[in-house]
């Protein structure tokens, strides 16, 4: 059979063609899917450059707003989306996109949420069973763009990240040029996840039948820890020294706003549904064999 010949996997929008979009439209275009991505940008990327014709760049800017053709998404069976709500009501993304949605053969719909929808725990652990108790502004937003995608009549599945890092989002950089800080809280830990971690359960998702997916479920590594900690396995990697620590209560009115509500919960996110339940295995079960294949990547290495 000629390659023209074979049958793609399925057509896939990426609604925020950015980081963990573009990841997994690579991703899934190597098993076959044809993709399409939505940017506020003209033109892709050079990471895309290379990709074949059918691997589409679609103009989308829910605030202006400026939406793609309806011929555009024509056969779109799956769709991703990456781009986060604005805090109006429900999601603007759906706001716009829902009735060129609503007249395609879609099997899924991968909505990218955040565990910040759990608020704070304290530092314990939470799973998908747990009541979301979000901050009010961008987390209670977050927890309405959830709500208004199940309301959709769509088949969602929400995806609950938190912090992501890979190639090109690694402490690496900051600690190259001096701008890192090590901060310490104490009994503050963060979750993360890998992005490639994000695009495989994605995946793995996709591969499991409709009635087998949990409509929502926490993406994340193994082990939550404390920011300082990676921070140290980081300069180890390169064979640099570490900042000095600074206390969080000494510094936290000179941060952003935005750095201050991170800082502000603690909690640990648990992948057993993910992993125990549906059967992913992490490439990445915690930032210390993520962080060396950042650092791989980011060198061109193997
Ligand atoms: N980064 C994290 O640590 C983290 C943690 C938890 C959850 N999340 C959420 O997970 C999702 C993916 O994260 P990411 O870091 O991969 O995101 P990202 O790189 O910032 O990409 C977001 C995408 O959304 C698009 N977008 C933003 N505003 C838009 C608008 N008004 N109209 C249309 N498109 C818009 C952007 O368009 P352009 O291409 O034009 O920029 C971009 O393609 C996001 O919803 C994010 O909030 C992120």
């Amino acid at each position: 059979m000629t390659q023209a010949a074979v049958k793609p996997a399925g057509r896939l929008l990426v609604v925020g063609g950015g980081y963990t979009g573009r990841r997994f439209a690579l991703a899934a275009a190597s098993l076959g899917f044809t993709a399409l991505l939505t940017s506020r940008q003209p033109k892709p990327p050079e990471e895309l450059a290379a990709l074949p014709a059918e691997f589409g760049w679609l103009p989308f800017d829910s605030q202006a707003p400026r939406l793609p053709e309806p011929g555009d998404l024509a056969g779109v069976s799956h769709v991703l989306v990456s781009a986060p709500p604005d805090g109006g009501p429900g999601d603007p993304s759906l706001r716009c996109l829902a009735p060129l949605l609503a007249d395609l053969p879609l099997a899924w719909v991968g909505y990218l949420s955040t565990t910040g929808v759990y608020g704070c725990t304290g530092g314990a652990w939470v799973d998908e069973t747990a009541p979301p108790r979000p901050r009010a502004g961008r987390s209670q937003a977050r927890l309405e763009a959830e709500e208004a995608w199940r309301a959709s009549g769509l088949p969602v599945q929400i995806l609950r990240l938190p912090a992501i890092y890979g190639p090109g989002r690694s402490p690496f950089a900051g600690l190259r040029s001096g701008r890192s800080r090590l901060i310490h809280k104490p009994g503050q830990v963060f979750s993360r996840v890998h992005v490639d971690d994000i695009v495989g359960a994605l995946l793995h998702c996709l591969t499991l039948p409709a009635e087998l997916r949990p409509p929502v479920l926490n993406v994340c590594d193994d082990y939550p820890c404390p920011s300082s900690e990676i921070l140290g396995y980081a300069s180890h990697l390169l064979n640099l020294k570490l900042p000095a620590v600074e206390r969080y209560d000494a510094i936290a009115a000179d941060l952003s706003p935005m750095a201050r509500s991170f800082w502000a919960e603690n909690r640990r996110a648990t992948n057993r549904l993910l992993c125990a339940g549906l059967g992913y295995r992490l490439r990445y079960p915690s930032y210390r064999e993520g962080l060396r294949a950042c650092l791989r990547e980011e060198e061109g290495l193997p």
